[in-house]
């Protein structure tokens, strides 16, 4: 008789023979998950693999609780030392009556009671195809709604330019959609394209930009309906009324807003559709706590990280008391961040020290506001979305939930610029409330009488973490690989930084690691 194996079965044969790694390209060959969205490795490590093995983790950010989470599963034996009183690391949300702290004094935050009042001070969108983040919402059941960040009601604003009035992202993006079709529908009319086209391509061309720019039958740009009617209405209504006139082509090139801004819904991460946890972004943070929380010391300050006979010896303070705790482990999965790291007395190797030196965090700012109304949406039609401004605030961002409510919180400030950042960074939280709310009064004029409580967060000043992000495109090398029997993990050892996709990615490659070496492969 022919022997048949289920494809589970063989899923399972593979794992036990050659690791989880290749499981996972397994199934990507049988067709079981897509390439497209899972990539790297697949953690799902075989029941028991891991009895009688110890992992010290350092973080309970999202890598250190991915890890802990898929190794516990495996049996192995985790424990978490966190610096700070609370889990989630850089993920964090801020509610009514929340404390939170800079190296230099601590910040309450004034909003009021409400389900609809929050504000993600650390990640905040989450794009479709980060299907391992988005993996763990579905599995620990965390409800997802839509994130904006492109709304065409939203605001491009150059104090240089449009007599420093804000102008709609629709009107910004038609016109020059428009401009660059009419020129190119010149270039085809004439001879110039000619070598580069055949003449039926040149007439399809032709065709393509009509549509595309709305030219007339000129094959001109004089203004269309998708940037809306005069006087800034629009809606159609009863009768059209008048087009608006194009924006000045000019002014339009001479603006800020095609270096990144005109296009910053085509970066990958930045596509349409991102997602957002409905509630707030530490749901995430949450529900990995509830499942690898008992694992977790709290307030324990990693001072050492040594290589030891049996594997790793950590060194950490703990407590409010000070005391000086040790924790000795076959393995450590480290994701304290870089800035943080360096400081911290270890055993590395040189290329291993000289890696973590070379990673540079961005000083990244974040300032909200509570409002009494929801101006954006009762004055501009903005539901969700971002507004640019040339101003240090850089942009202004709409809630992509609580529409309609009577009041609600926007980010009134989301700076990743090193000078600006470091900008903010110097001056009191008063200081930087004040600043926030003189740039949006540019965008918004009134906006300082709708404003009525704020809070910021200076990442590069937040203990433990020293920074928001990694700024490199790249993870160095040497943090991919163990040093003895660390690991490392979190975004800096991804190729993702600054996004939690980033840190789950590699604390499962950390784990898929450690196993293969455990299982002895
Ligand atoms: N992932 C971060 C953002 O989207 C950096 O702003």
């Amino acid at each position: 008789m022919k022997a048949t194996i289920s494809k589970r079965g063989f899923l399972q044969a593979v794992g036990a023979a050659v690791g989880v790694g290749a499981v996972y390209r397994s199934m990507q060959a049988l067709g079981l998950v897509s390439t497209e969205v899972a990539h790297e490795v697949w953690a799902d490590l075989p029941r028991g693999s891991g009895e009688g093995k110890s992992v010290a983790i350092l973080g309970a950010g999202i890598a250190g609780m991915t890890a802990a989470y898929e190794l516990s599963k495996a049996g192995y034996r985790c424990t978490i030392l966190e610096a700070a009183d609370r889990a989630g690391g850089r993920n964090l949300t801020a509610r009514a009556g929340d404390v939170v702290g800079e190296v230099d004094g601590r910040q309450r935050v004034n909003f009021s009671e409400g389900d609809h009042l929050y504000a993600n001070l650390g990640p905040a969108r989450i794009p479709y195809h980060h299907g391992t983040i988005l993996g763990y919402c579905k599995e620990f059941g965390v409800g997802l709604e839509v994130f904006t960040n492109d709304n065409r009601a939203a605001l491009f604003h150059n104090r240089e330019r449009f007599d420093g009035r804000p102008v709609s992202a629709r009107r910004v993006i038609t016109d020059i959609r428009g401009y660059i079709a009419e020129l190119l529908a010149k270039a085809v009319d004439g001879t110039s394209l000619d070598s580069a086209l055949t003449v039926e391509d040149k007439e399809r061309l032709l065709q393509m930009l009509v549509q595309y720019g709305d030219l007339n039958a000129d094959h001109l740009y004089k203004g269309t309906k998708r940037g809306g009617y005069r006087d800034g209405r629009l809606n159609a209504g009863l009768k059209a009324g008048e087009l608006d006139d194009p924006l000045d082509f000019s002014d339009l090139l001479k603006s800020d807003f095609w270096e990144y801004k005109l296009h910053f819904d085509d970066f990958l991460d930045q596509n349409p559709t991102l997602l957002q946890p409905v509630g707030g972004m530490d749901t995430i943070a949450k529900a990995f706590e509830e499942r690898v929380g008992s694992f977790v010391r709290y307030r324990s300050v990693v001072e050492e990280i040594r290589k030891s006979p049996k594997g790793v010896r950590i060194v950490y303070r703990s407590g409010l008391g000070g005391a000086v705790g040790t924790l000795d482990a076959d393995f450590a999965i480290c994701s304290i961040p870089a800035p943080v790291l360096k400081d911290i007395q270890n055993d590395f190797a040189p290329e291993t020290k000289a890696a973590i030196e070379s990673v540079a965090f961005a000083p990244a700012i974040k300032i909200a506001f509570q409002t009494r109304r929801r101006f954006w949406e009762e004055d501009h039609a903005i539901y969700g979305g971002i507004s640019w401004t040339d101003q240090d605030i850089t942009q202004i961002w709409y809630p992509p939930y609580g529409y309609h409510r009577d009041n609600g919180v926007i980010v009134g400030a989301y700076v990743w610029n090193k000078d600006i950042g470091l900008r903010f960074e110097g001056m009191s939280p008063e200081e930087r409330l004040r600043v926030a709310i003189e740039e949006g009064e540019r965008v918004h004029p009134g906006y300082a009488g709708e404003i009525e409580a704020g809070v910021s967060r200076a990442w590069g000043k937040v203990p433990f973490q020293k920074g928001a992000w990694p700024t490199g495109k790249e993870a160095p090398a040497a943090l991919q690989r163990p040093d003895g029997a660390i690991y490392f993990a979190g975004d800096q050892a991804s190729a993702l930084p600054g996004w939690q996709e980033g840190a789950a990615l590699a604390a499962h490659a950390a784990v898929a690691a450690i196993n293969e070496r455990v299982m002895g492969k």
